[in-house]
């Protein structure tokens, strides 16, 4: 990549992740241990919830479905527009995903999702897409209702509010990813929130094999389930809680970026920003934009030429139901208007503390030139 690219993401980067990081390096553990601790100590007192660190946010998703559907083979409504994982790890639970389309904002919503309820259905994830809520009043009405749990997706949505409360406390149990590209981010990594402090127990011997020492000889353990080796190393729980400790500070730049984004795109009327109705409750981990009327064809084209000038667009997401791998979930005469009009029209650009205003300003310039070519 050269010095004039733009690249999609880059994660931020400050004293405080070094010094974090070289201490965890010294202290020659390495494994799982004390960094994890703190990781866990630091985003429970965020959440006031149980949290168990594992190795990506994808594990994350596997641990908690696995123990919300407690090994019945249930149906798990799932958004179509989302991260293969969302749907994959319900699969990897035992379960079976069902798609369903989202509303304006991309989101679940109580519309798309009733419709799809049946006897077999066990409970729904949702995803805080591009960090801002799901409207979670409409949402957890349906799970009262049907008796149904509610497992929030809160990878991008870190920190964001629905009403007042923090996005990841709602339902039974929460995910959080902590990818190079996340708001908490540390190359690796991810979290289960919970509420209930026997499922936390669980998803803790889940993530390490289904072992559990012995306190009064810790070299002799016993399996007591089968297990996954989903645990984090110290180095990457050293870099997350430097990032937990500045998350509001990189908050604070990420939004700063999306108003200017926000007021340079009134220069460009082919495209909307994505709608938002509180910046000030919204993770800002994703900034979509919509250009009205285009094709996926078109974007790609207008994608490819400002790859080729080094502009790192990117596309979130292609709908699930869309790849190959997830026909087998697509009932027959389901539609997805919503999802596929977004596949058409939706793609995102770089947020990322570290963004100059010379960085926006070059790009929606450029932006501007080649949509008008
Ligand atoms: C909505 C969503 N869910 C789940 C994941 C999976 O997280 P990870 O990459 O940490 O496994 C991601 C991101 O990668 C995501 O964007």
């Amino acid at each position: 990549m050269g010095p004039a690219e733009l690249p999609f993401h880059k994660p931020a980067l400050s004293e405080l992740e070094r010094a974090y990081l070289l201490q965890a390096l010294e202290e020659r553990y390495w494994g799982g241990g004390k960094w994890v601790e703190k990781l866990e100590h630091a985003l429970s007192e965020l959440y006031g919830r149980e949290v168990v660190v594992v190795s990506s946010g994808t594990a994350a998703l596997h641990i908690a479905l696995t123990l919300l559907l407690r090994g019945e083979a249930g149906e798990v409504i799932v958004p179509t527009w989302t991260f293969t994982a969302t749907a994959s790890e319900v699969v990897h639970a035992g379960g079976t995903p069902v798609l369903a389309d989202v509303n304006d904002t991309l989101h679940l919503c109580a519309e798309t999702v009733e419709p799809l309820i049946s006897p077999r259905t066990r409970g729904i994830v949702v995803v805080h897409y591009a960090g801002q809520a799901a409207p979670m009043g409409e949402l957890l009405d349906l799970c009262q209702r049907y008796g149904l749990w509610l497992l929030e997706d809160t990878c991008h949505a870190v920190p964001a509010y629905y009403e007042g409360q923090l996005c990841g406390t709602f339902g039974a149990a929460a995910t959080l990813s902590f990818h190079a590209t996340k708001p908490i981010a540390a190359g690796q990594g991810g979290a289960v929130l919970l509420a209930d402090s026997t499922l936390a127990e669980r998803a803790r011997l889940l993530r390490r094999h289904g072992m559990r020492r012995h306190v009064e000889s810790p070299w002799l353990y016993e399996i007591e389930t089968l297990g996954w080796n989903y645990m984090l190393s110290d180095f990457q729980a050293a870099i997350a809680l430097a990032q937990v400790e500045r998350l509001h500070l990189n908050w604070t730049r990420r939004r700063r970026l999306a108003q200017l984004y926000t007021e340079a795109l009134r220069l460009i009327p082919e495209l909307f920003p994505y709608p938002v109705s509180d910046t000030e409750k919204v993770g800002w981990h994703l900034y979509p934009v919509r250009w009205q009327g285009a094709t996926a064809e078109r974007r790609d084209q207008l994608l490819s030429r400002l790859w080729a000038q080094g502009f790192h667009l990117s596309v979130h997401y292609k709908p699930l139901h869309l790849h190959a791998a997830y026909r087998p979930y697509v009932r027959s005469h389901q539609r997805f208007p919503s999802a596929e009009s977004a596949w058409n029209e939706v793609f995102t650009l770089p947020l990322w503390v570290d963004l100059e205003e010379s960085h926006i300003e070059r790009l929606i310039e450029q932006l501007a030139n080649e949509l008008r070519r």
